[in-house]
């Protein structure tokens, strides 16, 4: 056993340092990438990519639950992966995270998997 790694990982989760309250972050998970909010406390994990066209979603403004997209000003609530502002419609992949001494780990996706 690597003494390097936690006793709970397999390839399906990565471990990175949470965002600071009110900010987001962008992270590799697997082959994606992963958008990380700290909001009242608790962070949240969902696709950073769009789903209505090319954006990085961790370039947008995030606005409470919610983060706006910086390219057509689409809106998603970051707990459900909800698309809540027109143009966007499809919902994003939602992570589930655990939040452990100002690391968050990253699962693999639990909703909205599509
Ligand atoms: S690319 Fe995100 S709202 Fe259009």
């Amino acid at each position: 056993m690597n003494a390097d790694r936690p006793a709970t990982y397999s390839p399906e989760t990565s471990i990175v340092e949470a965002p600071p309250e009110g900010e987001v972050r962008r992270v590799q998970h697997g082959d994606t990438y992963v958008l990380l909010a700290r909001v009242e406390g608790n962070t949240y994990a969902v696709a950073d990519s769009c789903t209505h066209g090319k954006a990085s979603l961790s370039q947008g403004y995030l606005d409470g639950w919610e983060i706006e997209c910086p390219l057509h000003q689409g809106r998603f609530d970051i707990r459900t992966g909800r698309a809540t502002a027109s143009p966007c419609r499809h919902p994003l992949a939602v992570f589930m995270v655990k939040e452990h001494e100002g690391t968050v780990q990253i699962f693999d996706t639990k909703s909205n998997d599509n």
